[in-house]
């Protein structure tokens, strides 16, 4: 399948926001992969398909998950807004046919990061907070840190989310800690 191809299945399966979003990311994502010698091609592909089942109703994407495999922890069934990346990686590989293992995990884990991730996955997961239409208060910052250092820009996003997540109380995936704790202890800023 083309770029194209691609890009026009994601689109059937969202709106128009998350489907400029998307777009948006995978154009941040070819900038990011230029900048940082990862394979340009590879970033915007992975970038299109990111949020490919987020707009995928739960039952859906639960389907697509139990034939796939996947069990779901506790703390993953608790948290259905954690799904899409699960079940969008597994979607992308069952059904549309992906087979390189860097995008797929690019999907798998633009929402938590986790320990030891590839160039591919850092872009996606910056990507994913600094696209076009980003406008929360510090975009600027995290901008400007993203074309200085990814694990800079990923650092300063995690600690943003993970205080932001225990100020309300909600539950946090291990891999986000994993993915701190992994940047904290490799890179200096
Ligand atoms: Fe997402
Ligand atoms: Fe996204």
């Amino acid at each position: 399948m083309t770029f194209k191809e691609y890009r026009k299945i994601v689109k059937s399966r969202m709106g128009e926001k998350r489907f400029s979003h998307s777009e948006n990311v995978s154009k941040e994502a070819i900038k990011l992969a230029k900048l940082y010698g990862a394979d340009p091609e590879k970033a915007e592909l992975a970038g299109i398909l990111h949020d490919i089942t987020k707009e995928t109703p739960h039952e859906e994407q639960l389907q697509i998950m139990e034939k796939n495999g996947i069990i779901l922890s506790k703390l993953q069934l608790s948290s259905p807004k954690l799904w899409h990346s699960l079940s969008g990686a597994a979607y992308i590989e069952s059904e549309l046919g992906i087979t390189d293992q860097d995008i797929i995990n690019a999907v798998r884990y633009h929402t938590s990061g986790r320990a030891g991730m590839s160039i591919l996955e850092k872009i996606i997961f910056v990507a994913d907070f600094t696209s076009e239409e980003r406008d929360y208060d510090d975009v600027d910052v995290m901008r400007k840190k993203s074309r200085k250092s990814l694990e800079e820009a990923m650092h300063y996003g995690l600690s943003f989310t993970l205080s932001d997540l225990i100020k309300r109380e909600r539950i946090i995936d291990p891999n986000a800690i994993d993915c701190y704790n992994d940047i904290t202890i490799n890179y200096t800023f």
